[in-house]
C-alpha cells in the first residue's frame, strides 16, 4: 500500500448499499471489518476481498454493541482508527401512521444501537485517536412521510454534537447526512419513490463523498446534489 498508513475501519451495514460501496472504495488501502444483520452465508461473495464480517443485529441494540466488540477482538484488532455507524432502516407508514412496532424498530436499529455501539467502541477508538462517524440523513431536519425515521436521524445529529464535545481531544466525532441515493433501502422500507428515483445519486458517488468527509473529520456534513455538483465525489481529501 502506497501513501497514507492503512487504517483499521469498522463499517456497520457494510454488506449492502452505501456501506458496501464505501467498503469497496477503501478495501485496497485499508483493513476493513464490516457488520450487518444477515448471516455469513447470506452475504458470501458480496464483500471486498480481505474484509472481515461480523453479524450484529441492531434490532437488539445492546447485543449488537457486544457483538461488534467481540468481532473486533476475534479479528485480531486491539484498536480502531475509524468506526462508521452506517446501518439503518426505514419503514414506510401505512395510511400516514407509523405502527408502534415500526417506531420502536426504527429507533432501536437507527438510534439506540448507535448510542450503545458508540459507547462500547470508545476505548478502541481512543487508543488510536480515531474518528466516530454517524450516518444520518437529510431527513434529520424533518420529513412528513417518515417521522420516526426523521426523528432517529435527528437523534444521531444530537448524539454527534454531544459526543463531539464530550470526547473532545480523545476521539473525533462527526455526523454525515446523505441525500437520497440509489440503494435497496426504499424497497425494503415498502416505499416507492416512483419517478423521483431517477434523481437519486448513485451509491458510489455518495460513498466517495462519505470517504472524503471522513478524512476531513468535519461535522455535520450534508452529502447531497449540491455537494455532488460542486465536485464532491471527485475532489476533497482522500481517506
Ligand atoms: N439510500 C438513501 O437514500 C439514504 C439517504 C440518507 C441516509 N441514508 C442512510 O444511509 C445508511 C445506509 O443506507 P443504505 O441506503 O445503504 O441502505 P441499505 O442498502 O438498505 O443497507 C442497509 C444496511 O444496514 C444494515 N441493517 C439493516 N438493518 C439492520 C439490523 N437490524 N442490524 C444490523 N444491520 C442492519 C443492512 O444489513 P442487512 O442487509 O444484513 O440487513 C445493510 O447492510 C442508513 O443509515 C440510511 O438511513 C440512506
Amino acid at each position: 500500500m502506497i501513501g497514507a498508513k492503512p487504517r483499521r475501519i469498522l463499517i456497520t451495514g457494510g454488506n449492502a448499499g452505501l456501506g458496501l460501496a464505501l467498503a469497496k472504495k477503501l478495501a485496497r488501502r485499508h483493513s476493513l471489518l464490516l457488520s450487518g444483520r444477515k448471516s455469513q452465508n447470506e452475504i458470501a461473495g458480496t464483500l471486498p476481498l480481505g474484509a472481515g464480517y461480523v453479524v450484529a443485529d441492531q434490532n437488539d441494540p445492546e447485543e449488537s454493541a457486544l457483538a461488534l466488540v467481540r468481532g473486533i477482538r476475534d479479528f485480531g484488532w486491539d484498536s480502531l482508527d475509524n468506526a462508521v455507524l452506517n446501518a439503518g432502516i426505514g419503514i414506510a407508514a401505512v395510511d400516514g401512521v407509523d405502527s408502534t412496532e415500526a417506531i420502536r424498530q426504527t429507533l432501536d436499529v437507527n438510534l439506540l444501537a448507535a448510542v450503545m455501539q458508540a459507547q462500547a467502541l470508545f476505548p478502541l477508538l481512543k487508543k488510536s485517536s480515531g474518528t466516530l462517524t454517524l450516518v444520518g440523513s437529510v431527513a434529520h431536519k424533518g420529513s412528513a412521510t417518515i417521522p420516526a425515521y426523521a426523528a432517529s436521524k435527528a437523534g444521531l445529529h444530537g448524539l454527534a454534537r454531544a459526543l463531539r464535545s464530550e470526547w473532545s481531544g480523545q476521539v473525533s466525532v462527526q455526523v454525515l447526512h446523505p441525500g437520497p441515493a440509489k440503494t435497496g433501502i426504499h424497497d425494503k422500507a415498502g416505499y416507492d419513490p416512483g419517478r423521483m428515483r431517477a434523481l437519486f445519486l448513485a451509491a458510489d458517488d455518495v460513498a466517495a463523498m462519505m470517504a472524503s468527509a471522513i478524512a476531513a473529520r468535519r461535522s455535520p456534513v450534508t452529502l447531497s446534489w449540491v455537494k455532488y455538483l460542486n465536485g464532491g465525489a471527485y475532489t476533497g481529501r482522500r481517506l
